[in-house]
């Protein structure tokens, strides 16, 4: 495992002596980001030695470096879900090579359900912290002791410094967010009003198919998380209806454009 981290790392340095500080997931909401980057290089998630290959439609594979801001980021277009059938250690790969490529914090996004009553669709999340719902942990096995611990810390998975930062920006943007707690879970079905209603009561504001993997292995490596969701639907007792991936897509991108400027401002 270490072997195939640090030869797709050092596959990276070799094709560009760009050195990132700064990991970003374009996940859903965030594609619009890249526009914004002055992009050094990019490099085809095929062409890296050992990276898995993205299946989902709309989620196109490519490691992209540059200056975004005053940062040198390097951005994953295109993340790998459980979903799709992934292992745990698949899906939280290529965050390990980020490591190696000398990344110290980490941006995700994401688009989720909201099951806290007072979410409406549209809204923006700042994750203050995660349930782990998924099947499984990515840190299950043998541990890498060079990774980081066996027993990790999980008491501030979401930055705290980077949370005041990002509330700050966006105040400053005037741009409403919410903040709580996101839990993660295998999909791809959602949930049913039985289990919506029972997320909540779990202590859940939104339920969504990623993140938490990535954060856990980002974590258990000391880097810092920042992630905010998007709110894509409800999970709300009465304000459920019927959901497609297509609407989903819809309302994210409706509310790209706040969660691009909360996240360019983030890198000044
Ligand atoms: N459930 C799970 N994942 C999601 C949802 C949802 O309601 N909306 C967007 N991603």
């Amino acid at each position: 495992m270490l072997a195939n981290i640090k030869n797709a790392a050092d596959f990276i340095r070799k094709a560009t002596s760009f050195e990132p500080e700064t990991g970003i997931i374009l996940g859903t909401g965030l594609g619009g980001l890249v526009n914004e980057i002055e992009i050094a290089h990019t490099l085809a998630y095929e062409n890296i030695p050992n990276f898995p290959l993205s299946t989902v439609e709309g989620h196109s594979g490519k490691l992209i470096l540059g200056k975004l801001g005053n940062k040198k980021v390097v951005a994953m277009q295109g993340r790998f879900h459980f979903y799709e059938g992934y292992d745990m250690q698949e899906v939280t790969f290529p965050i390990r090579v980020l490591k190696y490529l000398g990344i110290r914090e980490l941006f995700l996004s994401n688009a989720s359900g909201g099951v806290n009553p007072d979410f409406e669709i549209g809204d923006l999340m700042i994750i203050n912290d995660h349930i782990n719902h998924f099947p499984s942990n990515p840190l299950i096995g043998a541990n890498i002791p060079e990774l980081g611990p066996r027993f990790p810390d999980m008491s501030e998975a979401y930055d705290p410094e980077l949370i005041g930062k990002a509330k700050k920006v966006a105040h400053a943007l005037g741009i409403p967010v919410q903040e709580g707690v996101y839990l993660g879970l295998s999909g791809p079905t959602f949930e049913t009003p039985a289990e919506y209603k029972y997320m909540r009561v779990l202590g859940a504001d939104t339920v969504g198919m990623s993140t938490v993997p990535e954060v856990i292995v980002a974590r258990h490596m000391g880097i810092a998380c920042f992630a905010i969701s998007i709110i894509t639907d409800l999970g709300v007792p009465g304000k459920i209806v019927k959901i497609t991936h297509e609407e989903v897509q819809h309302v994210a991108a409706l509310a790209e454009k706040k969660m691009t400027q909360i996240m360019k401002e983030m890198m000044k």
